[in-house]
């Protein structure tokens, strides 16, 4: 049974997607132990707690310092004792020692096709307006490993998304969650929890087939 923890920073709907895909079967071989918040009003913690999954929030400003802060978020993750750490719009940078500690054991859900439109300053809503702004007519979502970078990890699973004549920024970016987040990264739990990645000849990861 896989162990995993959530970090979430805002609405939740990747979480919800998780959520659901564990009641539904979408996901399997998963136990969902807890959700963690940097923002003690993020309404993905009402969508836990609706869950029955123990909500915890750890906010910098209660905290003298960065340190401090980023001891106890790990603290919050180690308590869980996870297999697999998800970041679902998590918007903190993570801590050195919490990236070394959980090598190859973070994902993360990004509203784009790396390697377009991510690192440093591409997130949330920015993303779909760079897309937007520089005119291209595919974008998407991409899972993938954490490292000490900014969205460098391996990919891990990609989806392709339509931008269409007159989208806006916040139209494109409900269009990649619906086509596109909420399928991928339960889908890549699921991958994970049974097993069914492995790398190629290029060393590139690739998902089995159910
Ligand atoms: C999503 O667009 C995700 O790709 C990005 O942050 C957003 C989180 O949305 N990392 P939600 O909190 O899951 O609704």
């Amino acid at each position: 049974m896989l162990r995993i923890v959530v970090l979430v920073s805002g609405g939740g709907t990747n979480l919800q997607a998780i959520i659901d895909s564990i009641s539904n079967g979408k996901i399997t071989n998963t136990k969902l132990c807890g959700v963690i918040s940097n923002k003690k009003d993020a309404y993905a913690l009402l969508r836990a707690e609706k869950a029955g999954v123990p909500g915890v929030s750890v906010s910098k400003k209660d905290y003298a310092s960065g340190e401090q802060f980023h001891e106890a978020l790990l603290a919050a993750i180690d308590s869980f004792s996870p297999d697999l750490v998800v970041l679902a719009g998590f918007l903190v940078i993570l801590p050195k020692q919490l990236v070394e500690k959980y090598e190859g054991r973070i994902i993360n859900i990004h509203p784009s096709l790396i390697p377009s439109f991510c690192g440093d300053g591409f997130y949330g809503l920015h993303v779909h307006e760079a897309v937007l702004a520089r005119g291209v007519k595919v974008t998407g979502a991409t899972v993938h490993f954490v490292d000490s970078g900014t969205d460098t990890g391996s990919i891990l699973l990609q989806k392709a998304v339509s931008v269409q004549p007159g989208d806006t920024p916040e139209v494109l970016q409900r269009r990649v969650m619906e086509e596109a987040e909420w399928n991928i990264l339960p889908a890549a739990i699921d991958g994970i929890a049974n097993g069914r990645f492995k790398k190629d000849a290029n060393g590139n990861y690739y998902m089995e087939e159910k």
